[in-house]
This record gives C-alpha cells, sequence and structure tokens, in this order.
C-alpha cells in the first residue's frame, strides 16, 4: 500500500528525466542540510548496492532483452528492497533521506514504455511502499536534457528525444495526481533552482 512516511526522518525525492539536474540539486541541497544540523543520506535508484540495481544498469546498456513486463518488475522489487533496507531505516532513526528517482520513475517512464497503469499500481499497493514527503519534478524539455548527457560516453535504452519527452509529459500528469509534487524549470540556472528547492524544503 502506499502509504505516508511515518517515521521521524523526511523522505525527500528528485524526479525529473535523465539529465535533468537531480544528482546536481542533490548536491546542491547538501550543504544546507549540514549548516542545519539535520542528519541525512543520499540515495539513489535503480541502487548501486543491490543486485537487482546492477541487473537493471545491463538491461539499460542493452546487454539483455527482457520482457517488458518482467523489467518493470526488476524496477519495483529495486525500487520495494531501496525502501526496506535503505530508505526506511534511515528515516526511522531519523536521518532524512534524499534520494535521486522513486517508484514516480517507473509509472513515468513504463507506461510509456506501454505497460498498464494498472499493472503497476496493483504491485504498488501489494508491497509496502510509502510517499514520498516532498518530490522536486526537475521539468527539463528532452532535448536539452539529451544534450547535457551528450558528454558521457554510454548511450543507454531509454535516451531517445521522443521517448522522453513523452515520459516528461507522464511525469507532469504524475504531479497533478499526488500530493507533495512540486515541478520546478530545470532549464534555470542551477543555483537558481537550488534556491526554489531550499524554500520548498527547508522553508
Ligand atoms: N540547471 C542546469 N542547467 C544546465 N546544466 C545543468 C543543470 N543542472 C545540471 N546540469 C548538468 O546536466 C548534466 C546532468 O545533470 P545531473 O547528473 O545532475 O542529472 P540527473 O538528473 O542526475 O541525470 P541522470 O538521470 O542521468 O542521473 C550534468 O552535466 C550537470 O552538470
Ligand atoms: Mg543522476
Amino acid at each position: 500500500m502506499l502509504s505516508r512516511n511515518p517515521y521521524r526522518g523526511k523522505y525527500v525525492v528528485f524526479e525529473g528525466i535523465d539529465g535533468s539536474g537531480k544528482d546536481t540539486q542533490i548536491s546542491l541541497l547538501e550543504p544546507e542540510l549540514l549548516r542545519k544540523n539535520i542528519p541525512y543520506v543520499r540515495s539513489s535508484e535503480p541502487t548501486t548496492f543491490l543486485p537487482t540495481g546492477l541487473l537493471i544498469k545491463a538491461l539499460l546498456r542493452g546487454k539483455y532483452n527482457f520482457d517488458p513486463r518482467s523489467t518493470v518488475l526488476l524496477f519495483l522489487v529495486d525500487s520495494h528492497e531501496h525502501l526496506r533496507l535503505r530508505v526506511i531505516p534511515n528515516l526511522r532513526r531519523g536521518r532524512w533521506v534524499l534520494s535521486s528517482r522513486s517508484f514516480l520513475s517507473t509509472l513515468a517512464y513504463h507506461t510509456v514504455l506501454g505497460i498498464e497503469r494498472e499493472f503497476i499500481e496493483n504491485i504498488l499497493d501489494r508491497l509496502d511502499f510509502i510517499l514520498p514527503d516532498a518530490v522536486i519534478l526537475l521539468d527539463v524539455p528532452a532535448e536539452e536534457a539529451l544534450s547535457r548527457k551528450g558528454k558521457e560516453l554510454v548511450k543507454q535504452v531509454y535516451e531517445d528525444a521522443e521517448f522522453l519527452e513523452n515520459v516528461r509529459r507522464a511525469y507532469l500528469d504524475l504531479a497533478k495526481e499526488f500530493d507533495n509534487v512540486h515541478v520546478i524549470d530545470g532549464r534555470k540556472d542551477p543555483f537558481e533552482i537550488a534556491k526554489e528547492v531550499k524554500e520548498i524544503i527547508l522553508g
């Protein structure tokens, strides 16, 4: 079931298409938390500490050709174990968790890939997912995000402009549906965005 975060720590998620600036903004928020003596951990999905995350990375490099439904199940397993093994234990101890991506990425990307929304939602309902306290959605046109990523060497399966533009739209639709999603124009200067993020997260 998607339930509210009952723990002491705040769960803050950054969402947006590849290259939208999620990790950049997490890095700019970190010093603000340090200044306020707020304990936190930084994390991301797909995970980097579980074999499910490694398998996802291999799939994204086009190494295997999984059935789309198996692929979405894999993403959801990785996301669920990320919550169980990293996010919740830290929130319980009163630490904030700053995460690049969450189950919302799966909803945005995989509905565009043709998976029925009910398929994903049925699984979300049957596992123990929690809603973030705040989601920062960095909205950037696909062309711009891809040109930022152009510097990186390995092109991944999902990095196609038309596809990512559809994912961008799916994200904007999700933002209207879910509480606590804050859409920010990700084309702005990173420090300008960071000021807005700080205002939203720390008031
Ligand atoms: N507001 C911005 N304006 C211009 N360039 C930016 C901005 N924010 C980040 N960048 C640059 O865009 C690139 C991608 O940024 P970043 O890695 O933070 O994105 P990401 O959303 O974490 O991407 P991914 O989904 O691939 O992990 C980096 O080179 C970064 O320096
Ligand atoms: Mg990133």
